[in-house]
């Protein structure tokens, strides 16, 4: 079974020409509001890949916003999520320019209540039955790290999105499963540890080795995902060629169908290259949660 532990928003979205530069007053193209947050974009996604109950553990204020998401968790069978009573639920504000790029500012709302006490409560009620847990860094650090700990003690395969990159500490990468970073997390994250090797591969093995982490996934956008395996072996996947009009959840859907393809025990590879197909789709599509594929897009561009 698969888990989500994280954020959960409602994303306002304006298209535009260009990113506002400082100073600049500029009118949108569209304005759209679409269901978002880098935990409900990937429990959203894991449970309609995989057409099975997700577990997700996340905050949401008790307004109309926070409604209209517990009723969509209701459709899509997502259980384990929190109302506050007194809290606002969580927004991003996001610019998506003309060649599908993104700026997003978010505010946390109730993610930012999510607290090590209601991670506690909830894998006590679904620990036992989960194989995988996907988490990402919308919710407090002190929850960030606490999850990280007891999942591991539980021996569940961890899959964590070091986004947004700030949150991250090097030393809770020790006996994580799956790390996913893209290029400019993976940059911040190996600054840390002042890698310095004068390529991609050799660094990134060398961040494998250094953090303890067990599998490194490096996503690059439209170029080959780099892995470095638990055994350090390096390979690349290649990735699928696509107009992106809105680049916005990719990176949260790679890692749901990630997820699927793996608890359907597909290998690494076979689960990256899945994974990849998710996101290549999903990046052809406006919004996040509104870009998730449908499997048989996935199965369609992986045989093309
Ligand atoms: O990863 C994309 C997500 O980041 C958006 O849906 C937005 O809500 C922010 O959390």
């Amino acid at each position: 079974m698969i888990a989500v532990i994280g954020s959960s928003n409602i994303d306002t979205v304006y298209e535009v020409d260009h990113f506002t530069e400082p100073g600049e007053t500029q009118t949108a193209l569209s304005l759209n509001y679409y269901y978002g947050g880098k935990g409900a974009n990937q429990a959203v996604a894991a449970a309609k890949l995989s057409e099975q109950n997700v577990f997700f553990s996340t905050s949401i204020g008790n307004d109309s916003e926070g409604k209209k998401i517990e009723k969509r968790f209701n459709e899509f069978n997502i259980k384990g999520y929190y109302i506050h009573k007194n809290a606002h639920t969580g927004h991003a504000f996001i610019e998506v320019n003309r060649f599908g790029e993104n700026k997003i500012v978010s505010n946390s709302g109730a993610n930012g209540l999510h607290s090590k006490a209601l991670v506690k409560k909830f894998l006590k009620e679904h620990g036992k039955d989960i194989d995988y847990c996907l988490i990402q860094n919308e919710i407090p650090r002190e929850t960030i790290a606490f999850s990280l700990n007891i999942l591991k003690q539980k021996a569940i395969k961890i899959i964590y999105d070091p986004a947004a990159k700030e949150k991250t500490k090097i030393k809770w990468l020790s006996g994580i499963e799956y790390l996913t970073p893209n290029v400019t997390e993976f940059n911040f994250l190996k600054n840390k540890l002042n890698i310095r090797e004068d390529n991609l591969e050799k660094q990134a093995l060398r961040f494998k080795k250094e953090t303890g982490l067990n599998n490194l996934i490096l996503k690059r956008g439209s170029d080959d995902i780099i892995i470095i395996a638990n055994d350090n072996e390096l390979s690349r996947i290649q990735t699928f060629d696509v107009k992106a009009v809105d680049t916005t959840g990719a990176g949260d859907i790679f890692n749901a169908a990630f997820a699927v393809s793996l608890n359907r025990g597909n290998n690494l590879q076979r689960a990256c290259k899945y994974a990849a197909s998710a996101a290549a789709v999903s990046v052809t599509k406006k919004g996040a949660q509104s870009s998730i594929p449908e499997e048989h897009e996935i199965k369609e561009l992986l045989l093309r």
